[in-house]
């Protein structure tokens, strides 16, 4: 018989995830958390991720990885290292992480942490080829809204064992005032944060963003999105999904890509004993996604009290992963 041991933070009972549900569509915006819920949702996202994620494609992304990893594990004087996988998704980095580490003698352990359950075993699943059963820890949280992540995060894990933090391809969806104070206030000064994010190619900001809409504006990312809406009770032809660059509503310059669902007939959905009615016109913000460039990762991590100590930057200038510590 296999089974597995999963700990559900209570930021993800149901009670509140469809408190937070109708909070999405009350206010227009949908929480991104939403498009990763099902099983459905999770096999949508790896395969959309498999075929236009530079990490998956670019085997020059996958080289700066390992060469980040190869740099930050080179820095670490532990030879046991507690792995916290922060919106671990299918936990490929993770586990090439672990593994890495394990290869230079670290006695690994690992918490694989993600709102979805989905997500969360598979990446305990692919970690358990470098891991010990016994030394990994699934957890299933919401990042954003969980109380005290800081005791959240005190329990997986041996105690007094060194952590390697893992916030990989997760900024670019949050806004950075609701999550970096989160992250910081979760940062041991002693823990070493190895961050990722999508960038904007080129010296010419704007340009850059435009380049990767394609990334994004396209039949899987679509079908993706959608599978939120048709789960609702919205039907196909209720309106259309749109794809533009936007800038941060606060004035910090930065550009994200917007997907919006218009809708061209009335709709009204229901959640529990709450109606929500979407008239002809209406929009609905269904995901986005900023786009950063180096020196702008360094100065919005800075003005949390998180210092860049070392990037590695693609080739093609589309990622970057950035060894951080707590100031
Ligand atoms: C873009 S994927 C990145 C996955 C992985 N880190 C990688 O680089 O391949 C974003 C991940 O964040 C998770 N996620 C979204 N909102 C979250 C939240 N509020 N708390 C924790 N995880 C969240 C999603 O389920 C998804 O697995």
């Amino acid at each position: 018989m296999t089974t597995a041991k999963i700990v559900i933070h209570q930021s993800q009972f149901p009670a509140v995830v469809q408190r937070d549900l109708i909070h999405s569509l009350r206010t227009g915006r949908v929480n991104h958390k939403f498009h990763y819920d099902s099983v459905k949702q999770t096999n949508q996202w790896l395969a959309l991720h498999q075929a236009h994620s530079p990490a998956r494609n670019d085997g020059d992304c996958a080289a700066t990885y390992d060469r980040a990893f190869a740099g930050t594990i080179a820095t670490l004087g532990s030879t046991a290292i507690h792995v916290l996988g922060l919106g671990c998704g299918g936990g490929q980095k993770d586990t090439r992480l672990l593994r890495l580490l394990g290869d230079a003698g670290k006695a690994v352990s690992y918490t694989p942490c993600d709102v979805a359950v989905a997500m969360t075993l598979v990446a305990q699943q692919a970690a358990l080829a470098v891991v010990p059963a016994e030394k990994c820890f699934p957890l299933v949280c919401d990042l954003a809204t969980a109380d005290e992540l800081p005791e959240v995060f005190a329990g997986p894990g041996p105690a007094g064992v060194a952590r390697l933090i893992t916030f990989f391809g997760m900024i670019p969806n949050f806004e950075p005032g609701e999550i970096l104070p989160r992250l910081a206030a979760l940062l041991r000064p002693e823990d070493t944060l190895l961050f990722s994010a999508n960038l904007a190619p080129g010296p010419d900001y704007p340009a850059g963003v435009q380049k990767i809409l394609p990334q994004y504006d396209n039949e899987l990312t679509r079908e993706w999105l959608m599978t939120f809406l048709l789960d609702l009770g919205v039907e196909r032809d209720d309106g259309t999904v749109w794809f533009g660059v936007e800038d941060e509503a606060t004035g910090s310059g930065l550009k994200k890509i917007v997907a919006r669902f218009q809708f061209t007939q009335p709709r009204q959905l229901r959640v529990g004993d709450s109606r929500i009615a979407f008239p002809t016109g209406a929009t609905l913000q269904l995901f986005f996604s900023y786009r950063y460039t180096p020196p702008r990762v360094e100065q919005t991590l800075a003005d949390y009290g998180l210092k860049v100590e070392t990037d590695w930057i693609t080739q093609s200038g589309e990622e970057g992963v950035f060894r951080v510590k707590r100031v």
